[in-house]
């Protein structure tokens, strides 16, 4: 039976969005949304979708994690040499949206991407699981591998140095 996308149909109705109901600072009214969705124990309450572009206006869009929030804006990681950071590189105009469909809420941010100062990202990444640093040594973000075997190969080369040292 082929399948009818257009009959898919959802009421919202958990909330109504009022002026008089949100914080004047977008910032502050996000951290109570995400609290509200962390607490929900939703799946990945912190993903959002990253938009950038090319220089001409070509966007792409991506999923990432959200690991902080500043007064000044959101701080996420990525690998430098990623298709999404040599877009940012050339443009840094990005845009991200959060969906928390089970609270019925999306919530979309513009600005501009800056990098994060060394020290934050050394720290970030020196804390994160062993095997997240080994992906992230062992595969180059974005780009095409000649095989898989490869990527194995020099996964369990990081592995057998780790555990020599
Ligand atoms: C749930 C989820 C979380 C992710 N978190 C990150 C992240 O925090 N940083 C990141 O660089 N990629 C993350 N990724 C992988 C990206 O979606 C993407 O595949 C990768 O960064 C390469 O994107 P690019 O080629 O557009 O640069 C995540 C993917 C998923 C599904």
């Amino acid at each position: 039976m082929e399948m009818n996308i257009s009959s898919i149909r959802k009421e919202y109705k958990l909330h109504s969005l009022n002026e008089k109901d949100v914080n004047l600072n977008p910032i502050t009214q996000l951290k109570l949304w995400l609290d509200e969705a962390v607490k929900s124990e939703l799946t990945e309450p912190t993903a959002m979708a990253l938009a950038t572009s090319t220089p001409t206006g070509r966007p792409s869009i991506r999923i990432v994690l959200l690991k902080e929030i500043e007064d000044k804006g959101l701080v996420f990681f990525t690998n430098y040499g990623s298709y999404k950071a040599r877009q940012i590189e050339s443009n840094p105009f990005a845009a991200v949206v959060f969906f928390w469909p089970e609270l019925e809420r999306q919530v979309r941010i513009e600005g501009y991407v800056e990098k994060v100062s060394e020290e934050i990202s050394d720290k970030y990444f020196e804390e994160r699981p062993e095997g997240s640093k080994i992906g992230a040594w062992a595969s180059e973000q974005s780009k095409v591998i000649d095989s898989r075997i490869q990527l194995e190969i020099k996964t369990a080369e990081y592995y057998s140095n780790l555990s020599s040292i």
